[in-house]
């Protein structure tokens, strides 16, 4: 007998290795953020994330097909209106630049599932996340606004509502919301788990949704914390949350399996912005393989308890997924 374990007998071969892998990222794991803009003719490059555009609704159907033929079969929708004002009425009008998108999409693809990030940030003229008095967010005022941009958004057709906010009781809000005008069967993709995070940079450029003064501390979370995160986490599981989201993802790995071991729900990982600029810009530069970079990273998050990953790079990856079967 000998006397260490000859793990290496495993790794021998290709297909040994295939026989005993145990994670697998899925074409159907990865959702597609789309940033939609008023006007027409437009198709804008975002300079801080090379290859993620803007769109005017009269360019945005080339991109859908092109989702669609990748096999990539859910977006997260998110408008950047031309009007801006202290309460963000943009978000919640009929006819506001998301709900204009939505409805399009799900005409022209109704077999795409369309999910709507609902927040206010992109359409105040201060970019915060709710309503302010004398400096501060308001709670309670916010919730309002936010459950009307979500009846707004599933009217115009979207299958599942995200609030983004962070405000205390936003699921139960929503939920009341939807419920109250029929919706009770659309369901919410509650990110639960948001870090007051610098990694946000560069879709704050994409949105514009830099806050025009301090920051989100006081109601996004400090990275410190993990006790915290189960306790945002377990208020919306008992609220009704229908999913569970972390955000960002590489530096709170150990947050998504938390959440993956105690709540039996699907757990959404957000591969945000920041993180999708570092290995861009790393790849042009050439100083790393970046194909091989970008499936590492998602198949870690998917090791790590993510169900469902929403990421810059899943046209990427579904493109690379299809090559690699030839
Ligand atoms: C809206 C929102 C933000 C992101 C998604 N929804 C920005 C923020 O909170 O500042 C960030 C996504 C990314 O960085 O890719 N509140």
């Amino acid at each position: 007998m000998s006397e260490f374990q000859r793990h290496r007998r495993l790794r021998k071969t290709g297909s040994i290795r295939a026989l005993v892998r145990e994670t697998f990222l899925r074409k159907e794991d990865l959702i597609y953020p789309l940033f939609i803009v008023e006007g027409t003719g437009v198709k804008q490059e975002v300079s801080s994330m090379p290859g993620v555009y803007h769109y005017s609704l009269d360019l945005l159907s080339e991109e859908l097909d092109e989702i669609v033929r990748l096999g990539i079969q859910s977006i997260i929708v998110f408008g950047v209106p031309e009007h801006k004002d202290e309460t963000g009425t943009s978000a919640y009008e009929e006819n506001g630049i998301v709900q204009k998108g939505i409805s399009y999409i799900k005409e022209r693809h109704p077999e795409l599932t369309v999910i709507a990030d609902t927040c206010l940030c992109q359409y105040t003229d201060h970019g915060h996340c709710g309503v302010i008095r004398d400096g501060d967010v308001l709670n309670d005022d916010s919730l309002a606004l936010l459950a009307k941009t979500a009846v707004s958004q599933a009217q115009a057709g979207a299958d599942i509502i995200a609030p983004s906010n962070m405000m205390d009781g936003f699921v139960a809000a929503i939920r009341g919301g939807l419920d109250e005008a029929g919706f009770e069967d659309t369901p919410i993709m509650s990110y639960a788990v948001k870090y007051a995070s610098a990694f946000y940079g560069p879709f704050r450029d994409a949105a514009h949704s830099t806050p025009q003064f301090g920051d989100r501390k006081t109601y996004q979370m400090d990275p410190s914390n993990r006790l915290e995160a189960i306790r945002e986490a377990q208020s919306d599981y008992e609220e009704g949350a229908d999913f569970l989201m972390v955000k960002p993802v590489l530096a709170y790995l150990d947050i998504l399996r938390e959440l993956k071991d105690r709540f039996p729900l699907p757990l959404v990982a957000y591969n945000v912005s920041g993180e999708y600029s570092m290995i861009k810009a790393a790849s042009q530069n050439g100083w790393i393989d970046e194909r091989e970079v970008v499936l590492e990273m998602l198949t870690g998050m998917k090791r790590a308890g993510a169900d469902l990953i929403i990421t810059y790079f899943s046209k990427d990856a579904a493109r690379w997924m299809d090559e690699d079967k030839r």
